[in-house]
């Protein structure tokens, strides 16, 4: 058999699982629904979930790929089989819708790099900021440029293997990155607003907190990290047995967590300080964020910095999800990496085309919106994030918690792990806890409660 690929070392699939998990979802994403939630309780409600729902769900992903030594339609073939292998085959499209989107939404990061290392966002102070996003929203061509960019860059790094691609790349970006975050919080820890936000983000606040808000902390504990298609189950399987589990899914969780954190703390201060809406939305980013840097000390600098980081972070997620479907492709149909990867990445380029085109409303219009009441980029995103991961991730806990022979399971927990007393609790949560959580943010997504 070929080989399919080694990490090669602890600490390389640490970093390569911490880049998959923190992405997009922590730098854009959290700040934003933390803003709209009203911060504290929200932020406590996350965290809550975070070790009741991912931690468990994290640990079952990495434990099944290092089992089997397999991505995930084959993990789940090896270790049962039967209908559950739909949840393997849900992964792998997982991994072409949520790519095909979220290398558009990268691409709009880049775009911003861009601007600020020409100095335009200083340049053009904030007046003229403010509809930069609305004409980059709407211009095919840079859409185009930018996500097709990105997708090469993506397939490059796959193209070159678990070992000489994405650990070697981990290494060198994930450490940039932690390097940009503390730029960015000294920064922001001598801005005027840093009190503000330290209380938005940390205090006690329920008033804005919603039930809504409940299954949206659930929902996007998942997202962030990386949970529910198999992507940890993949970065997983390419794990010795000696390596520890639980301190590894620990480990990923916390990094995961602080960088989210991190990243409100560095976000904040500048929406406060420059009296800008902490509830405003996915606009929050690539809006207000512009506008306030535009007025900043340094602004250019530091507008860099932000956006730069935001492309890397975005940079190893997209890998990992990339993998997925590469990895399905090697093991599965025997395809050489290199084929698997080119063909996987031109043709979730080719299904990212219409979330490109005028900001995902080109192709199909209205007609399109019509019928699910959203342009394509939503569509997807929906899907994704309502559908796709919480099915998977129901698929992924209940086939451990319930199918996978226990004798197995038991020993591969155990291999190489300190913290084996954990056995007992974690499955419990699998069991019962993750379960219900997952379709209690389900039946709201589905509008039933
Ligand atoms: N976790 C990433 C983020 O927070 C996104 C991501 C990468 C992802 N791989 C995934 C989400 C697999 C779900 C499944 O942006």
């Amino acid at each position: 058999m070929a080989d399919r690929g080694h990490w090669g070392s602890k600490l390389g699939f640490v970093l390569a699982a911490a880049g998959s998990a923190v992405g997009l979802g922590n730098i854009w994403k959290f700040p934003y629904i933390t803003g709209e939630n009203g911060g504290g309780a929200f932020v406590l409600i996350y965290l809550l979930c975070i070790v009741v729902v991912g931690l468990p769900v994290m640990t079952a992903e990495i434990l099944l790929g290092r089992a089997t030594q397999k991505s995930p339609v084959g993990a789940v073939k090896a270790l049962g089989g039967g209908f559950w292998v739909v949840f393997g085959g849900l992964g792998v499209l997982g991994g072409f819708v949520i790519l095909s989107y979220y290398s558009v939404v990268a691409g709009w990061a880049m775009h911003y790099t861009y601007l600020a290392l020409s100095g335009q966002i200083v340049g053009l102070g904030p007046e003229g900021v403010e509809p930069l996003f609305g004409s980059l929203f709407t211009s095919n061509g840079l859409n185009l440029f930018w996500h097709a960019l990105f997708m090469i860059v993506t397939v490059a790094v796959v193209w070159g293997g678990v070992n000489k691609g994405i650990e070697r790349w981990a290494r060198i970006l994930m450490p940039t990155l932690f390097g940009l975050m503390i730029i960015l919080l000294v920064n922001s820890f001598t801005m005027s607003g840093f009190g503000e936000a330290f209380d938005f983000i940390f205090g006690f606040h329920t008033e804005a907190l919603t039930a809504a808000g409940v299954l949206e902390a659930l929902g996007h504990a998942f997202f962030t990290l990386s949970l529910g298609m198999g992507a940890m189950l993949t970065y997983g399987s390419y794990l010795d047995r000696n390596d520890d589990i639980v301190v590894s899914a620990i480990t990923i969780s916390i990094l995961d967590t602080v960088i989210a954190l991190t990243a409100c703390m560095v976000l904040f201060p500048i929406i406060f300080s420059y009296g800008m809406e902490p509830a405003s939305g996915p606009g929050l980013v690539f809006v207000s964020i512009p506008i306030a840097m535009s007025q900043m000390h340094g602004g250019t600098f530091f507008a860099f910095i932000f956006f730069a980081l935001l492309v890397f972070a975005a940079l190893t997620s997209a890998i990992s999800l990339l993998e997925v479907v590469t990895s399905y492709l090697i093991d599965e149909k025997g395809w050489l990496r290199h084929k698997a990867t080119v063909f996987a990445g031109v043709v979730i380029a080719l299904i990212g085309i219409p979330s490109a085109l005028s900001g995902g409303t080109y192709l199909f219009g209205d007609g399109f919106a019509g019928v699910f009441g959203r342009n394509w980029f939503d569509t997807f995103d929906y899907l994704a994030s309502n559908w796709i991961l919480p099915l998977g991730g129901l698929g992924i806990s209940m086939f451990t918690a319930w199918r996978v022979d226990d004798a197995i399971r038991h020993r591969e927990f155990l291999d190489g792990s300190r913290l084996g007393v954990f056995y007992k609790g974690w499955l419990v949560l699998l069991k019962y806890v993750v379960p219900v959580g997952i379709v209690l943010v389900f039946l709201h997504a589905i509008g039933v409660i």
